[in-house]
């Protein structure tokens, strides 16, 4: 994964860029971070860290005249954290300072070419191959660093965002783009690049997205773009500023403010797709879904299960539907016939397993709707159609509103497809039902002071309650670290509850009548080896003893408040445990790798 950012020009404090955009990138790793700045007298100076950006700051000066710099936050792919294997990475004569975002397929072979041309490797990771073999490229031919771009690209596989200083033109700043994102930006006397606009918005309203396979250069007032050395157009494009709103508002951690942010995202969902009278979706999208035999759903993590539910609400109309986890589908892709349609989701829209997804389906020249909430991301620029999320940034690693919202979105969707309406009215009473959540949060902290000391937790479910154990389970392992599976309540039997003891917690979700019953056996099962249950009911279930209610809401969209609870409850586990809630250990936000 990784973030990328990168300056050349009249910038006012060149450190102060780089590392406030580094700040904004940290969702995309956050094992080690670095920062080369290119002075007039062609001298680097490079810091580097194990940690985060916050551990850069305390190295990096207050100011340094530079003419250009790059700048990197590193999710570790290949090479452990270390100084060594830290952005910027300099190639072995000096020549060069990279940083990248991306994996390198073939790096092994090149290492092996590089240590026969007596190349010394100081790291592990792909990125110091692809610095010396540019360096070995343009040594044989010292005339153009753009030309060695442009061969490199030919000899590279796999994916990179790259930004380039070169020692001998500290006024430009070099780049090149395969299936890891790459923005510019341009603005008087200054120009610069980052892996997504946030570091950007401040300095530029004027952005350009790299499609694949460019490469060029920026100085302080030009960006010049190439591919296969043709010089093509810019090509601008628009960010909604107001969505990249990166206050924290007053909260302690970006999750708390996200979950709570939830009954805004529904509102401004209902305005987007609802006119008060008729959905507004675009007819021919509409007429493809409509049309198609068998609608198939793609996404990962969070994105995933939300999809679940998406198929659910197409199975309920008639409709043939499936969900895949985009990785395994991307190597065993199943097409039925030539009626079929993909709905691919993503909150960033850059996951990498999911556009190597859609790749596969735009080569077949197939239909494909991406439900995302990233406006101009890969996924969105490559879809037949693109819904969005108006969910407002999300910083936490953990996806809290964006779920909420995925599930909105498909309600509606479907329901537009036949103009059911009622959806409305129990959208807006859902919202009702997560505010009453919210004043109640301490309960559900309560919950938490109990149970943040056991082993394992298990979440189970029947029907649309057994996704809403999926989701909960992920939120909890995710950012508690405590072991945590879930399975349909009547699946426990079949093995499961050998595990269970007295240090396991069981939250079953119970907002169905049909399952009732049985979701209630199932937990007194696990409550009889000695296991501590939590029974999350809707109202008209509730009972004594239950941990948690909630108002009915259509059974349809019980999964949200369902999740809802269950996002507060990892939030409240973590925070007990007083562990990092937005940056949980070894994950990024991003997933921009394979
Ligand atoms: O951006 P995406 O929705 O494509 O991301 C998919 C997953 O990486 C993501 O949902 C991940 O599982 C979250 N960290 C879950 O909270």
């Amino acid at each position: 994964m990784c973030g990328i950012v990168g300056a050349v020009g009249k910038v006012k404090n060149f450190p102060k860029f780089i590392l406030e955009g580094l700040a904004s990138l940290d969702y995309r790793g956050y094992d080690s971070a670095g920062a080369s700045f290119l002075k007039e007298n062609h001298e680097f100076a490079c810091y580097k860290v194990v940690g985060t950006v916050d551990d850069l700051k305390k190295i990096v000066p207050n100011k340094i005249d530079a003419l250009s710099s790059i700048g990197h936050t590193r999710w570790a792919t290949h090479g452990h954290p270390s100084i060594n294997n830290a952005h910027p990475i300099a190639s072995m004569n000096g020549l060069f300072n990279i940083v990248h975002n991306g994996v390198i397929e073939n790096y092994r072979s090149l290492k092996k070419k590089l240590y026969e041309k007596s190349y010394t490797i100081k790291g592990e990771t792909d990125t110091e191959i692809v610095a010396n073999v540019l360096e070995y490229i343009y040594l044989k031919n010292p005339h153009s660093v753009l030309v060695a771009i442009e061969r490199l690209m030919k000899i590279l596989k796999g994916s990179y965002a790259l930004a380039i200083l070169f020692k001998d033109e500290p006024t430009k700043l070099y780049f090149a783009k395969k299936d890891s994102p790459l923005i510019l930006a341009e603005s008087e006397n200054a120009s610069f690049l980052a892996s997504d606009p946030l570091p950007l918005i401040k300095y530029s309203q004027k952005f350009i997205d790299v499609e694949d396979g460019e490469y060029g250069y920026l100085t302080k007032n030009e960006i010049r773009l190439f591919i296969n050395g043709k010089e093509v157009e810019k090509r601008y494009t628009e960010r909604n500023i107001e969505f990249l709103n990166k206050d924290l508002g007053g909260y302690s951690d970006y999750m708390l403010k996200e979950i709570e942010e939830t009954p805004q995202v529904i509102s401004r969902l209902l305005i987007k797709y609802f006119d008060g009278h008729n959905f507004i979706f675009d007819e021919n999208l509409l007429k493809e879904l409509r049309n198609a035999e068998h609608v198939t759903f793609l996404a990962c993590g969070t994105s995933y299960h939300a999809a679940i539910v998406g198929e659910r609400y197409f199975r309920l109309l008639g409709k043939r539907s499936d969900t895949y986890i985009a990785s395994e589908w991307a190597y065993e892709p199943i097409f039925s016939n030539n009626n079929q349609i993909f709905i691919l989701i993503s909150q960033s829209g850059e996951t990498a397993d999911l556009i190597k997804c859609q790749k596969i389906i735009n080569n077949r020249g197939m239909v494909n709707i991406a439900i995302t909430n990233t406006i101009a991301s890969t996924l969105d620029r490559e879809a037949t159609f693109t819904l969005y999320l108006e969910a407002g940034l999300e910083v936490a690693v953990a996806s809290t509103k964006a779920f909420s919202a995925q599930v909105t979105l498909l309600a509606l969707l479907v329901s537009s497809l036949f103009n059911n309406t009622s959806v409305i009215e129990s959208l807006h009473s859902l919202n009702n039902v997560l505010l009453s959540i919210i004043n109640r949060k301490e309960e559900i902290e309560d919950i938490a002071n109990e149970i943040y000391k056991f082993n394992l937790i298990f979440f189970i479910g029947r029907g649309s309650d057994y996704i809403a154990a999926k989701e909960a389970s992920l939120k909890m392992k995710e950012i508690t670290y405590i072991h945590s599976e879930a399975f349909p309540g009547g699946e426990l039997k079949h093995g499961p509850i050998a595990l269970v003891d007295n240090k396991t917690a069981l939250f079953a979700f119970d907002s169905d009548t049909k399952t009732d019953l049985a979701i209630r056996n199932n937990a007194k099962e696990v409550e009889t080896r000695r296991g501590h249950i939590y029974i999350i009911s809707i109202k008209e279930l509730y009972k004594d003893g239950d941990a948690f209610n909630v108002n009915f809401v259509s059974p349809n969209l019980s999964v949200i408040p369902m999740v809802y609870v269950s996002q507060y409850l990892a939030y409240y586990v973590a925070k007990k445990k007083k562990v990092n809630i937005d940056k949980p250990r070894n994950l990024a936000k991003s997933v921009t790798v394979e």
